[in-house]
């Protein structure tokens, strides 16, 4: 197994609880996310958040986005200071982009609010739009692209923000075979670029969630209770499932999504 120390917790959910006209959505969930270091690397965390459609994922995605509070609980990053809009780079499952700008234009608004980019703003996008494909797009607008640019288009106006986490809902979805391989790809490129230390994804797409991810978490119902929870926690680097590129036909890798299918 690869040499690798967990330290500080980095984001922390405390007994939090989502209801709706008495209606229990989120019950209890409770986990944190640790910062991962490994000797001479880069390494930031990538961990998923995996259930059925329509357990709650969604819900979870906004608290933990601080774009939405919870009925009671309470998710803290940093410093265990309480989330607040903003903190996070957060990309929805539609890429949500300014239809009235640019691509350039709307990407320039990120970079702007980047201070460690002030005045180098112009080069960081177009680095960027080389790294993604996307220099040939600048200067169109967000319907003239396809849903694949879009997506690469909404992941990079966070990275250039800046933030420490990014936050992705359903990033699978939508994809065809060829593109989700490469953003498979860019995803894990992102998590060891030093600018970013966090993604939490979202998704109901267990191969490709564990395919990416150091550490996932299930949520799901339990027997008799209302609301969905964090069922199970799976540490992929104990099972020596992180940071491989070629897992999907390794025999733990077959058992993990066997075993994650049979727990949603
Ligand atoms: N504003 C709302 N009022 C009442 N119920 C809601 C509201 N928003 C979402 N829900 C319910 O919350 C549940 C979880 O939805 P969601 O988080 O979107 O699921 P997922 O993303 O896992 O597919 C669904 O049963 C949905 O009907
Ligand atoms: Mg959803």
């Amino acid at each position: 197994m690869t040499t690798h120390t967990k330290e500080e917790i980095i984001l922390k959910a405390e007994n939090v609880h989502l209801e709706y006209d008495n209606k229990t959505i989120l019950r209890n969930i409770n986990f944190s996310i640790k910062n991962i270091v490994r000797p001479g690397m880069e390494q930031g965390q990538v961990v998923s958040l995996i259930g059925r459609s329509g357990i709650g994922k969604t819900q979870l995605f906004k608290l933990l986005s601080g774009l939405q509070q919870p009925t009671s609980g309470h998710i803290h990053i940093q410093n265990d200071q309480p989330v607040r809009a903003g903190d996070m780079g957060v990309i929805f499952q539609n890429y949500y982009l300014f239809e009235w700008r640019t691509i350039h234009q709307s990407l320039m608004l990120a970079a702007k609010q980047n201070p460690a980019l002030k005045g180098h703003e112009t080069d960081a996008i177009k680095k960027s739009a080389a790294d993604f494909e996307l220099t040939d797009h600048l200067q169109k607008y967000p319907q003239q692209l396809s849903g694949g640019q879009r997506q690469r288009a909404s992941i990079i106006q966070q990275l250039l923000k800046g933030s420490d986490f990014l936050l992705l809902d359903e990033p699978f979805s939508g994809l065809d075979a060829c593109v989700l391989d490469k953003v498979v790809e860019l995803l894990l490129q992102v998590s060891i670029s030093d600018e970013l230390k966090t993604l939490v994804i979202v998704s109901h797409d267990i191969a490709t969630a564990i395919a990416i991810s150091d550490t996932v978490f299930i949520l799901g119902k339990e027997k008799d209770l209302p609301g969905a929870t964090i069922k199970k926690e799976i540490d992929l680097i104990a099972r020596d499932l992180a940071w491989q590129k070629n897992i999907k036909r390794e025999k733990a890798f077959l058992e993990t999504v066997e075993e994650i299918k049979n727990c949603l």
